[in-house]
């Protein structure tokens, strides 16, 4: 039994990663253990667990499990928590409590918790004192183990708790299948080095961690093969990527490897303001197939409140990076994440916020009232505003945002964007895809053109998609 332990979560060392390619292994007697068995897979969180989420499912499958969506019928269960706010854990506890009610009827019911809120300290106590029943509970570092674990728990028919609160090595070779055969995700980096003083990644994620280029444009160049349209890369802080690399290679270098091989489009998230060099810039500007759309998280508009939150840039700086991106790629979209009600914000602190989001005219952006992570410097700092308050201002930032959000899309009514159909869409009849921009179409259409890149001719715009038609259809 591993428990996570929050002081060595905190601790980075000058330690090389160590890049493994031959830790994951399916025993034997493992390979056909889920011949006839169905396994239901819960995802909570960002795209990174997303991700993972699809190496999990491939794991269950090379030991013959198949998918389901069906809980009630399913011999495993499996949940890949989130630990970033105090609402994405609710959600996970209110599904353990369903999974609970299963297992009482249905006592061979393998229950599997991993995810982000495995690596917490306190949820790993309650795990244990308070879940005995759920069988195996894994972190963020060792999800190419669970064969091994599930055999172990199979015969012991205890709970196995195996979770490291370490800086983390690469695993490579994971086996992985993807939700989509059009868009694919592909890690470049683990971890984060950032501690922002709000956020428990770098504790659940331990320490940044770049993966080897080649490994990077080997996976890229087999999924070009294979007919994907869309990488995206992914990272808690894209832009940081190669600086824990012994080579001079960094995501200015990277990204132009990838848009060379050709992929019709490349996508990053996300990006850390601090990180951001003009020669990434450039770079986005100069390749046709880097697609036009930045996520770029400010959280707050007061330089008073990022000190606190430890961001390490300015008001100024984020303006000054969000202008010369404008002026170098005219037609990029940005869109950010905001945070309020973060310890010791002011209503003048929230008003410089709202200055900010009237001058920058977001595209888009993820707002969330601050949530208190046990084990983070602001957990402890002084917070007297009242929820009520808080509520009040995200409201009114949401207003706002969603202004813009109209106000960006009302530029596209009539004109020709191209648009990469996904599948259908929630609403009658109608297909969905993405704009180079990252804006949501849904178009009158049907299936024949799905996994391709066509000229899509805008005729609504709202809020938070647009409809349009396929001009030649
Ligand atoms: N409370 C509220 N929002 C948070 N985020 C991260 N940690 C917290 C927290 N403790 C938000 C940030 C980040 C996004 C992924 O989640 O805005 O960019
Ligand atoms: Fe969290 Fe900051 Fe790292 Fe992003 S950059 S994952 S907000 S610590």
């Amino acid at each position: 039994m591993n428990l996570p332990n929050l002081e060595s979560a905190r601790i980075r060392t000058s330690d090389a990663t160590i890049v493994k390619r031959n830790d994951y292994i399916v025993p034997e007697d493992m390979k056909q253990i889920g011949k006839g068995k169905y396994y239901c897979l819960y995802t909570y969180g960002c795209q990174m667990n997303v991700h993972d989420s699809e190496n999990i499912a491939a794991i269950m499958e090379d030991m013959g499990y198949k998918r389901q969506e069906d809980m009630e019928n399913s011999d495993v269960v499996i949940l890949n928590t989130c630990a970033i706010r105090e609402n994405a854990h609710n959600k996970v506890m209110g599904m353990l409590g369903r999974v609970k009610h299963l297992k009482e009827t249905k006592s061979d019911l393998i229950t599997i918790f991993c995810g982000c809120m495995a690596q917490e300290e306190g949820i790993s106590l309650e795990l244990k004192n308070k879940f005995p029943w759920v069988d195996i509970i894994i972190g963020t570092h060792n999800i190419h183990k669970l064969p091994l674990y599930l055999k172990e728990t199979l015969k012991t028919k205890e709970q196995m708790m195996e979770v490291f609160s370490i800086e983390g090595d690469i695993i490579e070779g994971l086996p992985v299948k993807r939700d989509s055969k059009y868009k694919a995700w592909v890690n470049i980096m683990y971890g984060c080095d950032k501690f922002c003083t709000y956020c428990i990644v770098p504790y659940t994620r331990g320490k940044q961690r770049s993966r080897l280029p080649e490994d990077i444009l080997k996976e890229v160049k087999d999924l070009v093969a294979n007919g994907y349209q869309e990488v995206t890369l992914l990272g808690q802080n894209v832009n940081a990527y190669g600086k824990d690399l012994k080579i001079h290679y960094n995501m200015a270098n990277l990204l132009e490897d990838v848009a060379k091989t050709n992929i019709p489009r490349v996508r990053f998230v996300t990006s850390h303001p601090w990180d951001f060099s003009d020669e990434m810039i450039k770079i986005i500007a100069k390749y046709d197939n880097i697609m036009p759309y930045i996520h770029l998280p400010l959280q707050s508009g007061s330089t008073k409140i990022l000190k606190k939150m430890g961001r390490r840039y300015t008001k100024e700086e984020y303006k000054e990076l969000f202008y010369k991106i404008k002026k170098i790629i005219p037609n990029c979209a940005i869109t950010t994440d905001i945070i309020v009600g973060f310890p010791g914000e002011t209503k003048d602190d929230f008003q410089d916020t709202i200055d900010l989001v009237n001058e920058l005219k977001y595209d888009l952006a993820y707002t969330f009232i601050y949530s208190p992570r046990e084990g983070t410097p602001a957990s402890i700092m002084k917070d007297e505003t009242s929820l009520e308050e808080k509520k009040k201002r995200l409201a009114t930032l949401n207003e706002l945002i969603n202004k813009y959000a109209l106000w960006n899309n009302q530029k596209y009514l009539g004109k020709t964007v191209d648009v990469l159909i996904e599948g259908p869409s929630d609403k009658d009849n109608k297909m969905m895809g993405y704009t180079d921009t990252m804006k949501l179409v849904n178009i009158d259409t049907n299936e024949k053109y799905i996994g391709k890149i066509v000229p899509v001719k805008i005729t609504d715009v709202k809020t938070w998609s647009m409809d349009g038609e396929i001009i030649d259809d």
